[in-house]
């Protein structure tokens, strides 16, 4: 029996989690569920999106599964609940794969996992204004480029054994250059794996014009975030991009995307980057078998397209879409 922190936080959160839990139980798998509030909701309730309470429930279960939260741009004190859960939690790889589905009008042949850096980098959360300035700290460590670097070398053992490091070392020379460095300094004992490196603007342009050449990218904080959802574009969008953050002792899984208040409500959310999400769980746990049948409905009715939400150019519902995967999952 596992125990998973079920928490969708705000918006269609709300609607592709208890899909993706729609899946994960018709496997018959055992989940002991437990459904955690945050986000701004509850921040508009209590003053704080992520209550230490959620962050401890979180962490007395075996893995969590997260929708997304909103995070209103400018002013105020609210801090993204996204980001405070993985810097509790110390998942401080996050894993985005790209891969090509029978999806109409998107790029085939992609294969490729943009790792993250996800704990600091631009995002560090360390801002200030003074006289008419305002500054961001972009806080590099040799501890952090080192651990994600590994986790990457050890990824691309599992795949293709192709690592690009991207960075901006030729203008960032300090911080860029320390995360270079040390990704560098760390392949060194991994001679099985071939390692390039990229800057972040040439990297940009490979992704659009050659995507299946890559294999593992890896990535600051920023940079990563940006080129995952350049990756997610050619593949059909962020409704199919899923994602794990993973550190030494915990997994916190959920789509790429937002808390897309554009469509909140209408039930139409594509909700197959939360079940991809929820596969890529099966997987930290062990169970691939699962993990692959999962994906294989995924496909089968990706390739059907009978039952198809908006954005991939059907006219289903979120519920229809899970309930195609669930029915697929059986036969
Ligand atoms: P978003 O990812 O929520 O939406 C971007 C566009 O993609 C929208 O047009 C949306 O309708 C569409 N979209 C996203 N997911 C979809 C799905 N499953 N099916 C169909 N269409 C989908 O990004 P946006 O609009 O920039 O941000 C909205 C809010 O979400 C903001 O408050 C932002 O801070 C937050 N956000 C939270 C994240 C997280 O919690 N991990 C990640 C990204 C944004
Ligand atoms: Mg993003």
């Amino acid at each position: 029996m596992y125990k998973i922190a079920v928490v969708p936080g705000d918006g269609i959160g709300n609607e592709v989690v208890p899909a993706s839990l729609k899946v994960l139980e018709s496997t018959g798998i055992g989940f002991d569920f437990h459904h955690i509030d945050v986000g701004l909701e509850v921040y508009r309730k209590t003053g704080v999106a992520v209550p230490d309470e959620a962050i401890e429930a979180i962490k007395e279960n075996d893995a969590c599964l997260f929708g997304a939260t909103t995070t209103p741009v400018g002013g105020g004190d609210y801090k993204s609940a996204t980001l405070t859960l993985r810097r509790a939690l110390n998942v401080y790889a996050n894993v985005r794969p790209a891969k090509s589905y029978p999806v109409e009008g998107t790029r085939q042949g992609v294969d490729l996992i943009v790792l993250r850096e996800n704990t600091e980098g631009l995002y560090s959360g360390i801002e200030f204004e003074s006289e008419g300035a305002a500054y961001t700290l972009r806080v590099i460590t040799r501890k952090a480029s080192e651990r994600i670097a590994r986790f990457g070398y050890e990824l691309a053992r599992r795949r293709r054994r192709k690592v690009t490091v991207v960075t901006k070392a030729n203008i960032m020379r300090k911080t860029c250059g320390l995360f270079r460095e040390t990704a560098l300094e760390v392949a060194e004992e991994y001679p099985d794996v071939e390692v390039n490196e990229l800057l972040i603007d040439v990297a940009a342009m490979r992704l659009v014009m050659s995507p299946e050449a890559f294999d593992v990218i890896v990535a600051p904080n920023l940079f990563g975030d940006i080129l995952s959802d350049e990756a997610a574009g050619l593949v059909g969008g962020l409704g199919m991009a899923p994602s794990a953050n993973v550190g030494d002792d915990y997994g916190l899984f959920e789509p790429v995307h937002g808390s897309a208040p554009d469509i909140t409500g209408m039930g139409i959310a594509n909700p197959i980057a939360a079940i991809l999400s929820a596969k890529m769980m099966l997987d930290y746990l062990g169970e691939d078998v699962w993990a692959g049948r999962i994906e294989e409905a995924v496909v089968s009715v990706l390739r059907d397209g009978e039952r198809l939400t908006p954005d991939l150019g059907g006219s289903s519902s979120t519920d229809e879409l899970a309930d195609a995967v669930v029915e697929a999952l059986a036969s």
